[in-house]
């Protein structure tokens, strides 16, 4: 695992789309994964700022969305389609051809139509990047404590906690939703390239023990300790619980000097 610490959020955001950037000119027609949280938001300005002013062309990337809210309409402020579309979507020229996002508000029947989303991710050629934020417990799209790290995209019940979390983004009062359709972990771990961002003190737990702490169910970022090829960029706050910050850091400028593509 990369592991990039960045001195503030402006600087990982940066560092983040730089890397999406590159990815997407060394390979225009590449299939992404990707997530919504507060803390992507910086990278798709900047993604959309690298579109406007040089010319960064999205019109052959596939996406494909981590997770939607359960019982929300993509109309909803708070749906992931929203945030999507207000972040990124309507701001390059992507093609709507080619976005995906699980539908909140299938009616039932939820096993066929996660099937069909792993289906269209298959069919597209599998995931080349994968981008993902993460949560106060550790979780991965919405795979929550104990999600099985062989899981495939599903229904998932939210805890609490995550429940408790996200209630700031809704209206006084608005029931908050308490379940999500997700990719899995072993969606995830499908993905050729994965991306992670974290940013705050409030992820400096999660964020040393997905990285150094066991590989567990109960903190579901740390499968990505199994996949060869993971990069995680924080900002100082929310890598401040790592133990190893100094080899991180030689291992950076060794990086840079030695292998400069894995940075890219
Ligand atoms: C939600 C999303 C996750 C995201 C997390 C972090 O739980 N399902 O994919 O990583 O939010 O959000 P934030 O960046 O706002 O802390």
């Amino acid at each position: 695992m990369l592991v990039l610490l960045k001195p503030n959020y402006d600087e990982l955001s940066a560092e983040a789309a730089r890397i999406v950037a590159h990815a997407v000119r060394s390979n225009p027609l590449i299939t992404m994964g990707l997530a919504t949280g507060s803390t992507t938001i910086g990278m798709y300005a900047e993604l959309a700022r690298l579109h406007r002013e040089e010319a960064l062309d999205f019109s052959n990337v596939t996406t494909f969305n981590l997770d939607e809210y359960l019982g929300l309409s993509p109309e909803h402020p708070q749906s992931f389609h929203f945030f999507m579309r207000e972040n990124f979507f309507s701001k390059i020229n992507a093609d709507l051809e080619k976005i995906h996002i699980p539908d909140g508000k299938i009616p039932g029947n939820y096993e066929d139509y996660c099937a069909s989303y792993e289906q269209a991710i298959r069919q597209a050629g599998g995931i080349d990047l994968q981008i993902l934020g993460i949560g106060r417990n550790g979780h991965i799209g919405f795979n929550e404590p104990a999600s099985s790290l062989g899981s495939r995209t599903r229904l998932k019940a939210l805890t609490r906690e995550t429940i408790e979390d996200n209630r700031k983004f809704f209206a006084p009062g608005e029931e908050v939703p308490q379940c999500a359709i997700t990719m899995g972990i072993g969606t995830i771990l499908e993905a050729r390239k994965i991306l992670i961002l974290a940013r705050g003190p409030a992820k400096a737990q999660a964020v040393a023990q997905a990285i150094e702490g066991p590989l567990t169910a109960s903190l579901t970022a740390s499968a990505l300790q199994l996949h060869p090829e993971v990069t995680f960029v924080l900002d100082e706050a929310a890598a401040s619980q790592l133990k190893q910050q100094d080899y991180y850091r030689r291992v950076m400028h060794l990086t840079a000097r030695l292998t400069p593509e894995r940075l890219s």
